[in-house]
């Protein structure tokens, strides 16, 4: 049978644990004969390793785990890397989101004025990622990427090193399947979607449940309740009061435009007034994860540490997990399922650019993604799309050309930013707080 060496690059993160499990219980069809971590952080991933040695041992003991800081020895030989770095942590998430909202605006980790922070951040680490592999990894390698904001990632790193083997992927409407499938009491695997947009940016098209067309039924669904399920089961990803907002939210979206159903990252560009209105501008998303996820972690390895037993099940975030596995799976082999992940546009929506990457409907094969054909898409969302992408692209030039001004037009272009003045005061303290992250903008 064949195995594969697998890295996790951002192996530190609150996530790691999750993911382990996802791939090891795949163990018996998707054989690792190396699990590697690897981290800038050494210690940050220390730690983390407490609890992720704890995972092998119950699933997978025999397998042979590493955590390293080199990417050396971290990506010689790899087959897969799957991507999930976090510049900055979260101390800079936290930024990204207060210092908009001390203007007013959103304050989101991957949209509006946060999300082109992260990305400048972001682009250039990513780069270097793709520079290890393509030097020490297999070259049938494969990078599957959660790092976000990842349809900056996915634009940057396409126009930068275009022949890297990346595939960038999002949990988000994955998670919302979930609820969908919890809201129709089917498994979700049973559903099949259509969709289109942009990464953190899309609609769903069509819901089919073997087969059978339940869009309406949805539709009629979200309008009322969002995509909250009357008896939701509980799940440890997504059940903070915030996500509970996030996902309720959806209806007086769907309510309004009748057409599809949105990602609920729409709410931040279609709802942003009642976003900024229910924000706390002292304690955003990033002081909840702090408090939480990163806290249960952390604990729970002093737990360890001090000898103490630890509940690993509350470590296990489902659909995160399982998603990234499933899109691994099919590209070593060849299974061609079909899943929704950011590709060129290429004529796929036939009236968009054709460099946009977008997210779409794909069969996943040992070559990479083959996307399926969308068409035309009406006038509404085309212009949303057409505006926010154009901000995507204008950071990448700010980046690549360490642009002020192209950096200032992004601002001041997302949807989020009333006018210039805003976007300019919002950069400008971004400026201050990302000196050690961004490339310098003149
Ligand atoms: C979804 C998105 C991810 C994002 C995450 C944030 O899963 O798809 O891209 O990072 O939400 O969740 P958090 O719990 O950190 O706010
Ligand atoms: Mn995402």
């Amino acid at each position: 049978m064949k195995t594969f060496k697998l890295v996790i690059a951002g192996g530190g993160s609150t996530y790691t644990p999750g993911i382990v499990k996802s791939l090891l219980v795949q163990k018996d069809r998707f054989k690792l004969n190396e699990l590697v971590l690897y981290d800038n952080n050494a210690e940050r991933q220390e730690a983390v390793g407490v609890i992720v040695r704890h995972v092998v041992e119950m699933f997978d003991p025999e397998l042979k785990l590493t955590l390293t800081t080199d990417p050396e020895v971290a990506m010689t030989d790899a087959d897969f890397i799957f991507a999930q770095m976090r510049v900055g942590l979260y101390a800079m998430r936290e930024q990204d989101e207060k210092i908009p909202l001390k203007y007013g605006v959103v304050g989101q980790e991957t949209c509006g004025p946060g999300g082109l922070a992260y990305g400048l951040r972001t682009i250039y680490p990513m780069v270097e990622l793709i520079d290890y592999c393509e030097k020490y990894a297999k070259p049938t390698y494969w990078i599957v990427n959660y790092s976000n904001p990842a349809a900056i990632v996915a634009k940057a790193t396409f126009r930068l090193r275009p022949k890297a083997r990346i595939l960038n992927i999002c949990d988000m409407p994955v998670a919302i399947e979930r609820n969908m499938a919890e809201i129709l009491e089917c498994d979700r695997h049973d559903l099949e979607v259509d969709y289109f947009g942009l990464n953190h940016f899309g609609w769903f098209t069509k819901v089919r449940l073997n087969g059978e067309d339940v869009t309406e039924k949805l539709k009629s669904y979200v309008a009322e309740h969002g995509y909250m399920p009357q008896n939701a089961k509980s799940d440890v990803l997504h059940s903070d009061p915030s996500w509970l907002h996030t996902y309720a939210n959806a209806k007086n979206i769907c309510s309004a435009f009748h057409d599809y159903l949105p990602n609920t990252y729409m709410q931040y560009y279609l709802l942003g007034d009642e976003v900024v209105k229910s924000s706390d501008p002292n304690h955003t998303r990033a002081n909840e994860v702090m408090e939480g996820r990163e806290k249960r972690i952390f604990d729970a390895v002093a737990d360890y540490r001090a000898g103490k037993d630890v509940d690993l099940t509350k470590f296990f975030g489902g659909v995160h997990g399982e998603f990234i596995v499933d899109v691994a799976m099919s590209l070593a082999f060849d299974l061609r399922k079909r899943y929704l992940v950011m590709v060129e546009n290429n004529g796929a929506v036939e009236n968009l650019p054709s460099d946009a990457m977008v997210e779409i409907p794909a069969y996943i094969t040992d070559r990479g993604p083959e996307p399926v054909r969308v068409g035309e898409i009406p006038t509404f969302y085309k212009g949303l799309i057409e505006q926010q992408e154009a901000v995507e692209k204008l950071i990448v030039d700010a980046a690549v050309e360490h642009s002020y001004e192209k950096a200032l037009m992004a601002f001041t272009l997302s949807k989020t930013v009333p006018s210039l003045l805003v976007a300019k005061k919002i950069l400008d303290d971004m400026i201050v707080a990302n000196k050690a992250y961004w490339p310098e903008l003149h």
